[in-house]
């Protein structure tokens, strides 16, 4: 990683970790929840945050906190803006890291211009966002909100197989402390998440930031179908229970049931999918089908996916093979808190507000706290692929909305200690 300056803008802190999990096989980077990339990435977090004068802490669920107390240190409730480090398999550079440096070179200038805030302020990266390697995503912040029940978390296992246990305790973290911190929730007055848009929103509204309205339900399921594993050129057609085919028949079916006009606005893919196993000359004994599905409406989502197991049920039957349904995760419709919103809309004047299909720690926090988030425009609106991008000058469009947002909501006692721009003492 390279240096870089105090005065750093977005553009080279992405720089100072662009080298970090770059994944040469998909393109992009794949830095999944305590791999060495991403505790690279954390130790990098640490020290950035720590030369802006923060008390690093990390929590028993494995996200980090960076901690700017008031000077006397006062108890209030504080003000919280970060995101997440890891990502998709091979995803982009944005998608959580821009939040984390965004809200780093917020503090950075927050400092530089003497504010010192009336209440804490903190930034918070948060662990397996996307639930890249343990298949439940917002693992971090649905621990530490008790969204996710802790012996459930902790029996979740990776791609080789370990545990999420086993792997919190190689990772330093004592799994049987892990689960609800009520302490730490009350730490919280309100979180306000900045994020790379991961749609076309911004691009059609003309605008380098947005606020967010709402994220919409949605959820994993795994599919996971049992065939009989046989030689692909021995095995006759009409002895092959091949878990491949109703696995096949799946994905139309999740194409078909999103597109049926009954459920416009949906949206259901299949973009993992794990045949065992998995040789190329090989009929597969058993393949995992991943299921993602969205909706702005909740009943439309468990629609599709009712029809698509009953289309893979079908097939499964016809060919012999036996279909299990698990439900992964789930996350109810999120509305952005109302106050919040006109108190950030206030502060940045007329901004365009925006819905999102895309899923956020800050959807989890926000059923405990008011919350809140910023989204910069993505030139194409891909995300979750290396095409991912955000213009370095939208990027520093977004640090000073932030900037605005954390001044406005900690307040200011100014460098002599006098009470200075009002913050609302109710969040
Ligand atoms: C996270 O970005 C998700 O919505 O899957
Ligand atoms: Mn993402
Ligand atoms: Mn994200």
């Amino acid at each position: 990683m390279t240096a870089v300056s105090d005065a750093a803008t977005v553009a080279s802190r992405l720089r100072a970790i662009e080298g970090v999990g770059r994944d040469r096989r998909r393109g992009g980077y794949s830095r999944h929840v305590f791999t060495t990339a991403e505790r690279e990435l954390r130790e990098w977090f640490a020290e950035r945050a720590a030369a802006c004068g923060l008390d690093v802490e990390p929590d028993g669920n494995g996200n980090v906190w960076a901690w700017w107390h008031p000077c006397p240190r006062g108890d209030a409730p504080a003000v919280v803006t970060g995101s997440h480090l890891d990502s998709v398999p091979g995803g982009g550079a944005f998608d959580g890291p821009l939040g984390v440096i965004s809200a780093l070179c917020a503090v950075e200038r927050l400092r530089a211009s003497g504010f010192r805030p009336a209440r804490p302020l903190a930034v918070v990266a948060f662990a397996e966002e996307e639930g890249g390697r343990f298949g439940v995503p917002c693992l971090g912040s649905r621990l530490l909100t008790g969204a996710i029940e802790p012996g459930s978390a902790l029996r979740l296992t990776d791609g080789d197989g370990d545990t999420l246990a086993d792997v919190a305790a190689r990772a330093g973290l004592r799994p049987e402390r892990m689960g609800p911190d009520a302490d730490l929730l009350a730490r919280i007055g309100v979180f306000v998440e900045l994020h790379v848009e991961q749609g076309r929103g911004l691009v059609d509204l003309d605008s380098p930031v947005a606020l967010g309205t709402s994220i919409d339900p949605h959820g994993r399921w795994r599919l996971s179908i049992t065939g009989r594993g046989d030689h692909a050129g021995s095995a006759a057609l009409a002895d092959r229970r091949d878990p491949m085919v109703p696995a096949a028949h799946a994905v139309v079916a999740a194409r078909q049931a999103a597109r049926a006009a009954s459920h416009d606005g949906a949206r259901a893919t299949v973009g993992r999918l794990e045949p065992s196993p998995g040789g190329s000359n090989a009929i597969a004994s058993r393949v995992d089908v991943w299921l993602d599905a969205r909706s702005a409406d909740g009943n439309v989502v468990r629609q599709v996916v009712a029809e698509v197991c009953a289309a893979a049920g079908r097939s499964a039957e016809q060919e012999g093979c036996e279909l299990e349904v698990f439900a992964e995760s789930w996350s109810e419709a999120t509305r952005f808190d109302p106050l919040l919103r006109a108190r950030m809309r206030g502060i940045l004047g007329d901004l365009p507000e925006l819905a999102t299909g895309a899923g956020h720690d800050a959807g989890v926090l926000a059923a405990h706290v008011p919350a809140g988030m910023l989204y910069v425009r993505n030139p194409t609106g891909i995300s979750h692929a290396p095409a991912e991008h955000a213009e370095p000058e939208d990027c520093e469009s977004g640090v000073e909305a932030l900037t605005r947002v954390l001044s406005e909501l900690a307040g200011s006692t100014g460098a002599d200690g006098a009470d200075g721009t009002g913050g609302n003492g109710s969040w």
